[in-house]
């Protein structure tokens, strides 16, 4: 298959017929990648479940791994559940259109392919214009998936998507990159308190200020184990050779480059604004953007693992982020990245 790459200006009356075209390769049961506000999804009608199935067999996704469905209204909201839990008002109301995905008990039209059996199914009201064009012009919900190849990192653009899918997809939306470049936060609603599944473009503190307490899920779960959800395995997110963190410091930063050097012949870094490093000509250096300022760092991210691997480095070292705010969401990429199996 040749996957066509539909490429949007930002111009209304040249990218219409492009929505309308991918909108159509939808509604005949085709999947279509497309930029939302956190990365690029790989979608199909969600009431479709011939077009569910290829979703799995793209991705090389397990079908134990659930997909999240992708609305544009209210309306499809209440198709999809049998029930809205009291907070899921006021996060509605407060976070959808955005980077937000609730857990909710599923209607009886959910696939079971979507919810890998379970009686929950994940929503999202994606706020990027042209993931919300998308579901209009289908007329139907979006289920989706990050774009990428299983245990991959997520896709920030265009380029990703292809580099992992192409040949095996229909089209892509090409829209650039994508503004956030983590994906959404998911938030279980059918336990209490409520259950952070996975932090993600909406700081937690954000979500408790509106509903109070979440639930964190804390530990690591080894390969092998079972979950409490899916997705939450340990090894995620991951470039093809080995992430070496640091403690945030300079100094421990210049420490652990210094050993990878020592240990590997070339080494890739995520360098903050103005931290040092060793005098070597066999560093790759991604600059990552200044310290702190974690939207920066955030976008980035995914596209410096791609770069870096790009380069054919054999180990990539980063400091690690604080668990707080959007810093959380990256902390978490990383040290799942960073799992070996
Ligand atoms: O930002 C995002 O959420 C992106 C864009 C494309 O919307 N999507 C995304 O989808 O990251 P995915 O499939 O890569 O990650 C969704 C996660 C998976 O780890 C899946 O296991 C979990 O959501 N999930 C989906 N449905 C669930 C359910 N009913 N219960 C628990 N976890 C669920
Ligand atoms: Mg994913």
């Amino acid at each position: 298959m040749l996957t066509q790459r539909l490429i949007l200006t930002g111009d209304e009356r040249h990218d219409r017929p492009l929505i309308e075209q991918a909108g159509a390769i939808i509604r005949a049961g085709g999947l279509v990648a497309f930029p939302t506000e956190t990365v690029y999804g790989l979608g199909a009608d969600a009431y479709n479940p011939v077009a569910l199935q290829r979703i799995f067999h793209a991705k090389g996704r397990p079908a134990w791994d659930p997909l999240i469905v992708h609305v544009v209204n209210h309306e499809q909201i209440l198709d999809l559940t049998s029930r809205l839990p009291d907070l899921a008002i006021p996060l509605i109301q407060r976070f959808m259109p955005g980077s937000l995905t609730l857990i909710l008990p599923k209607s009886e039209r959910v696939s079971t392919i979507i919810t890998a059996g379970r009686d929950t199914v994940g929503i999202r009201m994606p706020s990027h214009p042209v993931a919300r064009a998308l579901i209009r012009a289908s007329g139907v919900p979006i289920a989706a998936p990050s774009a990428n190849k299983f245990g991959r990192p997520s896709p920030t653009n265009a380029d990703h998507v292809l580099q992992d899918l192409a040949g095996e997809i229909e089209a892509v939306l090409d829209a650039g990159e994508t503004p956030h470049g983590v994906e959404s936060t998911i938030l279980d609603l059918t336990t209490k308190p409520p259950t952070l599944l996975r932090p993600g473009a909406v700081p937690l503190e954000a979500i408790e200020e509106a509903i109070g307490t979440v639930r964190l899920l804390t530990e690591m779960i080894p390969a092998g184990q079972s979950l409490p959800a899916p997705g939450t395995m340990a090894r995620h997110y991951a470039p093809r050779v080995p992430l070496l963190l640091s403690a945030p410091t300079p100094e421990a930063f210049y420490g652990t480059v210094k050993d990878a050097l020592a240990q590997y012949e070339w080494v890739g870094v995520l360098r903050p604004r103005g931290w040092s490093l060793p005098q070597s000509e066999n560093l790759v250096v991604f600059e990552w953007g200044s310290w702190g300022e974690w939207d920066t760092l955030a976008q980035k991210l995914f596209y410096a693992l791609r770069w870096l691997e790009g380069q054919s480095v054999h180990a990539i070292v980063a400091p690690l982020p604080p668990a707080e705010g959007l810093a959380r969401a990256v902390r978490d990429r990383l040290v799942r990245a960073s799992h070996r199996e």
